[in-house]
């Protein structure tokens, strides 16, 4: 479905955010990426590289003026932040919000996580990460074609991954429905962290070390409960 409406909007922001440069790059880069055969793809055989803009996908959801287009994350940069945390994998949950089609997903599976799990508001990329988790045959897969700031995290350990898929107002959300989960056994893994003062301010995370090898991905960790209380009361 063509929404001009939401390209519009988006194109407003951009130049008044941006200006008009910026803008002239991002869309000699579509073009560009988009004549490229993806790496991933090739030696995979699936089908998760190329640029989509929003407006043309079929999204049901009023947040989509505050999403971003489709662009998949490198798997190497993924796999040089997974084997950094080094956390126990089996016993986690990796969620990427704004999945796209699913690269992130059959990397995190393949890297052993106990529970996959991929939010996705666009209904031809839920579709396609689908087709694409199918085709690999992983267990504990699954995507959900749903908005993220509806999104209930699961119980337990998890790994929050988000490459820059919304502005504030979701973000926001996102971080109320996560703020029970703030523990220690909680990451957020965020590439190209475009509103990571949000983050730094919502007095449940805490920076956490880079990962070698992944210079565009900022990394946060739960604080324990009680190490927030402590900190509460002496503020
Ligand atoms: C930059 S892409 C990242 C794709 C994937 N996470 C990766 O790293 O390969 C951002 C994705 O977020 C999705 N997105 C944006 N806002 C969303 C929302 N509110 N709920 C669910 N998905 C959203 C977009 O449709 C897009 O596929």
């Amino acid at each position: 479905m063509l929404n001009v409406q939401i390209l519009a909007k988006k194109v407003a922001r951009m130049l008044a955010r941006e200006g008009v440069a910026p803008l002239c790059r991002r869309a000699l880069a579509q073009l560009r990426q988009q004549r490229q055969a993806d790496a991933f793809d090739l030696e995979h055989g699936t089908e998760t590289g190329g640029l989509e803009p929003l407006w043309k996908l079929d999204i049901d959801s009023p947040n989509a003026r505050y999403g971003e287009r489709y662009e998949a994350t490198t798997a190497q940069e993924l796999h040089a932040v997974l084997e950094f945390l080094n956390v126990p994998v089996r016993d986690y949950s990796f969620i990427d919000l704004g999945c796209g089609k699913g690269r992130t997903l059959i990397v995190a599976a393949r890297f052993g996580f106990g529970r996959v799990v991929g939010v996705e508001f666009a209904r031809e990329l839920a579709d396609t990460a689908s087709a694409n988790l199918a085709r690999q045959a992983l267990g504990n897969t699954a995507v959900l074609h749903a908005d993220a700031a509806a999104y209930e995290f699961p119980p337990g350990g998890k790994v929050v991954y988000m490459y820059n898929p919304f502005s504030e107002e979701v973000l926001a959300r996102v971080l109320e429905n996560l703020r029970e989960h703030g523990d220690g056994s909680l990451y957020i893994v965020y590439k190209s962290p475009r509103c990571a003062p949000l983050l730094d301010g919502c007095g449940f995370l805490k920076r956490h070390a880079h990962a070698p090898g992944a210079p565009h991905i900022e990394i946060w960790q739960g604080i324990a409960v009680n190490a927030r209380l402590a900190a509460e009361k002496t503020a």
